[in-house]
């Protein structure tokens, strides 16, 4: 059975042999490796693939993984000039003695499978792109009219280019999932391979595999935030993506979220040139959606089953209802602030009843305690994320679109914030794709730094759990990671052990020495520590042996590109802040108009109608600003009413944070 091969003819360089299946008794052929003699065919290298045509009729396909060479026309005969890769077969000691190259292969597919025999000893030729296609198993996903193969590069060059697919089965479930990408900072070209393969997978992945969207954590400076933009591309990067069969587009449908900064209204993100910042949606949460997630947040300080218990108390019985405190108060908690106010008048009634006042309602005042400490020391080391006043604007929910990036710019959050963003995220998606209420079925997560985020070794985080359940039960869900890090040996063995394809650029060598490298030959890995800026090697479960492919660079602007083009806004002072905000939802609102009306006016009192404007995006923003705003208070009453958080009585607090 040969796919694509009914006229009869042969694609290329295949035309002609490039050698013999050599064996002998000390280096016999096998059913996974054979060497062959004779090449001094520039085109063979490591990487290559070939086909042996048996003289019983059998087809085997190979990689070549290594390669020695030998002055003298018999191999073994003559004197041993060097052992080498590519090019090999020109090299010679003397100029009157013709060289040999014998090269080792292993074995990728061969046909038909069984009975599985050792390699024949047959001719060798280059493979031509139908083989390549046989060869990688491709023709089971990626030929036919239900061709479905997601492009990751292209293997080889000349008559032997051929596109490399990925079966998207094994990329999104259900038979595996997960990509994940090693290689050196800066020369791997990682970040960029995820976008590329990204786009592909947007414009590739067949509709009856239903919706996708990505959600992209961007944790390194500007390196996501241009994806909606155009990159310049050169006419060959344009051929590639021609001959891999995608839209050379930038993506159309990028969604940024950015926390503020802690002055609550310059946006948090390197995404703030004029131009662009409208296009920024503030990510802010209350205390309803971290108190959902407060066990993620107290897990790193010995979080105890009385802490737990106390924490499910708040959620359950007082938060957004009315509780009644034991001494005639009744409250009414939405935000931090009522939260405090709440702690207080447990506080001060528990001292007021002297005694053995120390337990209120089963719950001890030391658990009561510890727990309003880490809640607001949420509060202040995540403000700009974090809002004190029951405001919150979030992520699309149940009405993610098809085809649609969703980036979280974290760049410059503190880690706390980000593990609350990660954690709630990845909560969230999972949850809503398990009840089918997210909006789309499948759901990409981009996550750079998977050292850091699911290191090897070190404190077990909440987010690494997360990390390891989306490795482990994300392709049931719909869930699918696709993570990068310069040295995979740093990151937890269950979540690379679960990436179903394995993509890495240029690695470093001393990386390239640790166990998970065994399998591969020394002068593959000397391939690998050498790799140029675009060149991949690819794992997937179809392929029997990693694949060497070239790729284009993406076709949008890359993060230090985008700075230039687009640099940062210089911070502005909190009303011009506002302004620019306001300016985003209805342009015709005036920097002086507004800088008058929040003159004198509480921050917070500023911030919450300002995020309520956004949120409502009405057709006169200032006008609904305005009356958010309401009428202005006398100063000094506005003073008393801060809702500030006060320091608490002088109770001795073992745990206190420091
Ligand atoms: N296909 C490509 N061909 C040639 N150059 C590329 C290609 N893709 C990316 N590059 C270039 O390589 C450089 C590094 O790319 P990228 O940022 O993707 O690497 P990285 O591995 O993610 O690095 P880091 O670990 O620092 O995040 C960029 O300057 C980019 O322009
Ligand atoms: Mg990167």
């Amino acid at each position: 059975m040969r796919a694509g091969r009914q006229d009869g003819m042969v694609v290329g360089r295949e035309r002609s042999s490039i050698g013999r299946v050599v064996a002998t008794e000390a280096t016999p052929a096998t059913p996974h490796a054979f060497a062959f003699r004779g090449a001094r065919d520039g085109a063979v290298g490591i990487g290559v693939i070939v086909r042996v045509e048996g003289e019983d009729g059998r087809t085997v396909f190979g990689v070549v993984v290594d390669g020695r060479a030998y002055a003298g026309g018999e191999a073994g005969s003559g004197q041993r000039a060097a052992a080498t890769e590519a090019g090999a077969g020109d090299l010679s000691t003397d100029n009157r003695e013709p060289t040999t190259v014998v090269w080792t292969v292993s074995v990728l597919r061969q046909l038909p499978p069984e009975p599985m025999r050792p390699v024949p000893i047959g001719a060798v030729y280059l493979a031509g792109p139908d083989d390549v296609t046989v060869a990688l198993r491709m023709d089971g996903y990626a030929a036919g009219p239900d061709a479905a193969g997601l492009p990751v590069g292209l293997y080889g060059g000349g008559t032997s280019s051929a596109p490399v697919y990925l079966d998207p089965d094994f990329l999104l479930g259900p038979e595996a999932a997960h990509v994940n990408l090693s290689g050196i900072s800066g020369l791997a070209t990682k970040t960029s391979a995820m976008l590329f393969l990204l786009s592909g997978l947007f414009q590739r992945l067949p509709r009856r595999q239903g919706r996708v969207a990505a959600v992209c954590f961007n944790v390194k400076g500007p390196d996501l935030c241009f994806l909606d933009q155009a990159a310049a591309l050169g006419p060959d990067e344009r051929a590639m993506y021609q001959a891999l069969g995608i839209e050379p587009a930038p993506f159309a449908r990028a969604r940024y979220f950015a926390p503020f900064k802690p002055d609550g209204v310059n946006l948090n993100t390197l995404r703030s040139h004029a131009e662009l910042a409208g296009s920024v949606t503030p990510l802010v949460w209350g205390l309803p959606e971290v108190l959902e997630y407060a066990e993620v947040l107290l897990t790193r300080e010995d979080i105890d089953a009385k802490a737990d218990a106390f924490i499910d108390f708040l959620a359950d019985r007082v938060v957004g209802k009315e509780f009644a405190d034991d001494w005639g108060g009744v409250h009414r908690v939405t935000t931090f602030a009522d939260l405090e106010r709440l702690f207080r008048a447990i506080f001060d009634g528990l001292e007021r009843k002297g005694g053995r006042g120390d337990l209120w309602r089963t719950h001890h005042i030391a658990t009561i305690r510890k727990v309003r400490n880490r809640l607001l020391n949420i509060s202040t080391r995540c403000k700009g994320l974090v809002a004190d006043d029951g405001s919150a604007s979030d992520l699309p929910w149940g009405a993610f679109e098809d085809r649609a990036v969703y980036v979280l710019d974290l760049a410059g959050t503190d880690q706390l914030a980000q593990e609350l963003v990660f954690t709630r995220v990845i909560s969230e998606l999972r949850e809503r794709l398990e009840r089918r209420e997210l909006g789309v079925e499948h759901v990409v997560v981009l996550v750079d730094e998977l050292n850091k985020y699911a290191a090897a070794d070190g404190e077990d985080t909440y987010v690494r759990r997360m990390l390891l359940d989306i490795s482990e039960r994300g392709r049931y869900l719909g869930l699918v990671l696709f993570g990068a890090q310069q040295f995979r040996s740093q990151v937890h063995r269950r979540v690379v052990g679960n990436a179903g394809t394995a993509i890495f650029g240029r690695s470093d060598t001393d990386e390239l020495a640790t166990a998970g490298y065994h399998v591969l030959s020394p002068a593959t890995k000397t391939k690998l520590a050498t790799l140029p800026k675009g060149e991949l090697m690819v794992r997937h479960p179809h392929f029997t042996q990693p694949v060497f492919v070239r790729f284009p660079r993406p076709a949008v602007l890359l993060g230090s590109d985008g700075l230039e083009r687009f640099p940062p806004a210089p911070e502005l002072a909190f009303a011009d802040a506002v302004a620019r905000q306001l300016a985003a939802v209805d342009r015709r609102v005036s920097a002086a108009v507004v800088r008058d009306l929040v003159t004198d006016r509480a921050p917070d009192d500023v911030r919450r109608a300002l995020l309520a404007t956004r949120r409502a995006r009405p057709d006169d923003a200032l006008g609904f600003f305005r009356t958010r705003l309401g009428p202005r208070v006398a100063r000094g009453t506005l003073d008393d009413a801060g809702p500030g958080v006060r320091p608490l009585s002088p109770v001795e607090d073992p745990y206190a944070s420091p």
